[in-house]
């Protein structure tokens, strides 16, 4: 639900706090707990992308420092800081868990791999001047908005410029499909339980034999 306040309010605002407490029956102040703890939710204001560089260990040595520096300097803003024209958001991360592709930087979440100075710079020139950029895993590039959007449950970007009817309910697919892509696991669908072999007596070894009759 915060990754929908951000998709609709750029941050997590005070309103949307309060809308999700509403729903969920919860205080705002639980509702802020969470919003204030995770980093990929934001107070501030956030500008159409968000860039991020790894300077957690691996990616730190292997040049994430450098990158970090180069970009900072490049868009003149400071860490968690915006561009004058709104265009950037620069953050260093934690690891990413993408170690082996060191060291790597995201752009609303996808992954761009194997950076160096030249290649970041060259990544945040290209969202700038608006020119499409694809992510090196394949991904083209949207906004930050658009990216929250995905992450709060919607299962394609063009499904989030669709807007409801008057009086009909949100468009969404999975509310026409409540359980769409996934079984309720019924009691119908639970699969029987495994059925045990009978065990063989066996004879025990303290058992006295009967003697055989001599003849
Ligand atoms: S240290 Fe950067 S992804 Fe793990």
């Amino acid at each position: 639900m915060l990754h929908l306040v951000q998709s609709a309010e750029g941050n997590v605002t005070n309103e949307g706090v309060e809308v999700c407490a509403e729903i969920l029956g919860i205080t705002a102040a639980e509702v802020s707990g969470v919003a204030t703890f995770y980093t990929m939710y934001k107070r501030r204001p956030m500008g159409k992308h968000h860039v991020g560089v790894c300077t957690n260990t691996l990616c730190a040595v292997m040049g994430g420092d450098l990158i970090f520096e180069r970009l900072k300097g490049h868009l003149d803003v400071g860490n968690d800081e915006t561009t004058d024209d709104g265009a950037i958001t620069l953050e260093h991360i934690e690891c990413n868990a993408a170690c082996d592709f060191a060291p790597v930087m995201t752009v609303n979440w996808e992954f761009f791999d194997n950076q160096t100075p030249e290649s970041a710079v060259e990544v945040v020139d290209k969202l700038r001047s608006g020119e499409t950029v694809q992510a090196t895993r394949g991904a083209t590039i949207t906004s930050w908005r658009e990216a929250e959007r995905v992450i709060a449950g919607s299962r394609t970007v063009s499904s989030t410029r669709a807007r409801p009817l008057p009086g009909r309910p949100w468009p969404d697919s999975r509310s026409r499909r409540p359980m769409a892509g996934r079984r309720r696991r019924t009691a119908r669908h639970r699969p029987p339980p495994a059925r045990r072999r009978p065990s063989r007596a066996r004879p025990s070894r303290q058992t006295p034999r009967a003697p055989r009759p001599r003849p």
